[in-house]
């Protein structure tokens, strides 16, 4: 029977496992360099993919005041704000329903998003991808900066647990269904070139694309949540 890559983000045990990492795990170190590089505190920052709020509660702990979370499930748009009213109950109003691959915001509205933990390769083929990536493109002040990872299917930890995998499901390379603590969750895993091509198609210029292993050593909690992955910082050109 046919898989459906959405319905894994819309069940409730998924949305309480991102929300549980959002107090347990919070922001990764490796993240938190980078946030820090690229993005500054009056920046207007828009996240894709926010899960159960934890790269948005770790923007807000830090001062980051501008922060719009989005996330097309409803389920993780409900514990995102549940979580971030824990914390503080104005938080919660920054939390709202959006599809990356179809963002409703004006042109040029935001100076910074963040796609966070391999989000974007979570989507369910590169069509969707470069939506993605058109979308947050023109939702962008120009030079405004996309931060987020993926998953590297040919260097790092990751690679060698790939080629132990057999042939990709669909014959599309990276493509995969994985297991997890709740239901199976399609991801694609990609190539430093791959990805550069596909900033490049929508319109970014690629900054930096470190593993996140070279930036910070990530704390035991974020290597069990997240392995090793690999971030994308670009500016729209
Ligand atoms: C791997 S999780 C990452 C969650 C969170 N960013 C974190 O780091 O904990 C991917 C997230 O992308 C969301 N997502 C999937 N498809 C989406 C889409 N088309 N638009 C927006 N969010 C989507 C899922 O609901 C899920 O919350």
């Amino acid at each position: 029977m046919e898989r459906d890559p959405q319905t894994h983000w819309l069940e409730t045990e998924t949305a309480l496992h991102y929300a549980r990492a959002a107090v347990r795990v919070g922001i990764w170190a490796s993240e938190r360099v980078l946030i820090e590089r690229h993005f500054s505190k009056p920046h207007r920052i828009l996240e894709l993919g926010c899960g159960g709020g934890r790269v948005a509660l770790g923007l807000l702990q830090s001062g980051y005041s501008h922060v719009i979370a989005t996330d097309f499930s409803p389920i993780m748009v409900s514990l995102a704000r549940a979580v971030l009213a824990d914390h503080d109950e104005a938080w919660e109003k920054i939390v709202e329903q959006q599809d990356a691959t179809a963002l409703t915001y004006p042109d040029a509205s935001f100076d910074g998003a963040i796609y966070a933990f391999n989000g974007l390769m979570c989507l369910p083929s590169r069509t969707h991808r470069l939506a993605a990536l058109r979308s947050i493109h023109r939702v962008l002040k120009p030079g405004g900066v996309l931060l987020f990872t993926a998953a590297d299917r040919e260097k790092g930890a990751y690679a060698a647990y790939r080629a132990k995998e057999a042939e990709p499901d669909d014959g599309i390379p990276g493509d995969r269904w994985h297991e997890s603590d709740t239901s199976p969750v399609f991801m694609h895993s990609s190539t430093e070139v791959e990805t550069r091509g596909e900033l490049s198609e929508t319109g970014f210029t690629v900054i930096e694309c470190p593993l996140s292993t070279e930036v910070a050593a990530d704390g035991p909690l974020v290597r069990q949540f997240a392995g090793e992955t690999r971030f994308f910082v670009a500016r729209k050109s």
